[in-house]
C-alpha cells in the first residue's frame, strides 16, 4: 500500500507544473512553530513557510478573524468601502509611522514590488530602474527583471528596458537624473543573507535624493517585524543614518499566510497618486484585511517584535558556539549562517530531527525565518541537533 505522503506527491506531481525543489513533506496541519505531516508527526518549523508565518501557525485569534469575516463578507472590491480595510490601514499606518502617510494592498510580494517599479517610473517621468546584485524581488516581469539572483533572472531573454542591475558598491555612482528609483533589499535573504552595508545605504540614499530619484525598499522578508522593528528602515542605526525609503513593499508575514502585501508611500509620494494610478481586484479584499488586521494587532499586543529581536539575539549568540557555523548573519529572526560544509546536507540532517530550516542562493548559506512567536526553548533544539553533527 502507498504512504499517504506517496499518494499525494503522485497526485503533485502528476498535475502540478515544477515549481520549487520539494521537501519531502506532505503538511497538513500547524500550531504556532510546529508543523505536522500527513502522519502526524510534528516538526519544528524555523522556515515558516518561506518566512510568512509571523504570528505562529494558525494563531486562535487570527483564525477567529478569518472564520468572523468569511462568515459576513469574504469579498468586495476596493470599488467600495469597508470597515475590515479601513481598520486594518489604520493599524498599518500607525506601525509603519510617518513619514508613511499611505499605503495600498495587493496580493503578492511580486506584485507589490511591480506596483513600487509602475508608480516610480510614473511619477519621476523616467526610465530607469536600478536595483543590487544578489537582490529577489519576484517572479513577475519588473521584479524578476530587477532580480540580482542569475538563476531566476537568466529565465528573461528579454528583461524590461531600462533595469540595471549592480554591485551595492556601484550603485550610488549610477544614479543620475535618469533614474526613476534604487530599489534596495536591505537584507537579501535568498541571496544569502548578505546586509546592505550602512554606509553603502547612505551613499545610495543622498545620491538618489541629488538626482531626485525614488528610493524603494523591499521589506518583503525584512518587514512585519521581523528584523525586530515593524519595519528595517525603523531599526535604530538606521533611522539615525537618515536613510529613508519613499516607497516600502511588504508582503509574507503581513496575514499571516493569507496572500496579502502592501505598498507604503511617504506624503510626499503619496501626493502625486491620483484615482485610476493602482488597483488590483482582489488587493485590500475584506478577508485579507480581516487577517491583517488580526496579525498587526496580535505583532503589537503579544510584542513580538521584541521577542523577533530578544529570541534572535539568544540564538546568534548560542550559533557562534556551534563549531560547522562559520558566521552568524541577518537581523532579529531573519538569521543566516555560513557553514563550514554544504547548507543542503545540514537542512537534510536537521530534516531528520524533524526541524525544518532553509537554505539560499549561497550553497554554504542555511537561513532561518521561523514565526515570531519563536521561544528561546525552541531555539535550544535547534542548537543541539546542530552540535550532534
Ligand atoms: C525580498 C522578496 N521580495 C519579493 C518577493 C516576492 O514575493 P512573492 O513570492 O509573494 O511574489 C520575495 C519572495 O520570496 C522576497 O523574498
Amino acid at each position: 500500500m502507498l504512504s499517504l505522503l506517496k499518494e499525494i506527491k503522485v497526485l503533485e506531481d502528476a498535475y502540478q507544473l515544477p515549481t520549487y525543489a520539494k521537501i519531502p513533506l506532505s503538511i497538513e496541519r500547524g500550531s504556532d512553530c510546529h508543523v505536522y505531516d500527513v502522519e502526524g508527526n510534528a516538526y519544528l518549523d524555523l522556515y515558516g513557510g518561506h518566512a510568512v508565518i509571523s504570528t505562529g501557525h494558525c494563531h486562535p485569534r487570527v483564525v477567529q478573524a478569518i472564520r468572523e469575516q468569511a462568515e459576513r463578507l469574504i469579498f468586495y472590491s476596493n470599488a467600495v468601502y469597508n470597515g475590515a480595510r479601513a481598520q486594518a490601514l489604520q493599524l498599518l499606518l500607525k506601525m509603519a509611522a510617518p513619514p508613511f502617510v499611505q499605503a495600498f494592498f495587493a496580493n503578492s510580494g511580486s506584485e507589490a514590488n511591480e506596483n513600487a517599479i509602475k508608480l516610480a517610473r510614473a511619477l519621476t517621468r523616467r526610465r530607469e530602474i536600478i536595483s543590487l546584485i544578489h537582490s529577489f524581488h519576484g517572479r513577475t516581469y519588473g521584479s524578476l527583471s530587477s532580480t540580482g539572483i542569475a538563476k531566476y533572472s537568466s529565465y528573461l531573454n528579454t528583461p524590461v528596458p531600462a533595469h540595471r542591475v549592480l554591485p551595492a558598491s556601484e550603485a550610488a555612482a549610477a544614479i543620475s537624473t535618469d533614474t526613476a528609483a534604487v530599489m534596495i533589499e536591505p537584507i537579501q535573504s535568498l541571496g544569502g543573507m548578505r546586509e546592505i552595508p550602512l554606509d553603502t545605504l547612505r551613499e545610495i540614499s543622498s545620491a538618489a535624493r541629488r538626482s531626485s530619484a525614488l528610493l524603494i525598499f523591499d521589506e518583503v522578508q525584512t518587514g512585519i517585524s521581523r528584523t525586530g522593528t515593524f519595519l528595517y528602515s525603523q531599526q535604530p542605526d538606521i533611522r539615525s543614518s537618515g536613510v529613508q525609503p519613499d516607497i516600502t513593499t511588504l508582503a509574507k508575514g503581513i496575514a499571516s499566510g493569507l496572500p496579502a502585501s502592501a505598498l507604503l508611500v511617504t506624503g510626499e509620494v503619496a501626493r502625486q497618486v491620483k484615482s485610476g494610478d493602482l488597483g488590483a481586484t482582489f488587493g485590500g479584499g475584506p478577508l485579507a484585511c480581516a487577517a491583517i488586521r488580526a496579525t498587526l494587532q496580535v505583532i503589537e499586543e503579544e510584542k513580538l517584535g521584541e521577542n523577533a529581536a530578544a529570541t534572535g539575539r539568544y540564538l546568534r549568540e548560542k550559533l557562534r558556539s556551534v563549531p560547522m557555523v562559520r558566521e552568524v548573519l541577518g537581523r532579529g529572526l531573519l538569521i543566516g549562517m555560513r557553514l563550514d560544509r554544504k547548507a543542503k546536507e545540514v537542512q537534510e540532517h536537521l530534516l531528520s530531527r524533524r526541524i525544518i530550516v532553509g537554505t539560499s542562493d549561497d550553497a554554504e548559506v542555511l537561513r532561518l525565518m521561523p514565526p515570531l512567536t519563536l521561544r528561546r526553548e525552541a531555539a535550544d533544539l535547534l542548537i543541539d541537533a546542530m552540535s550532534h553533527l
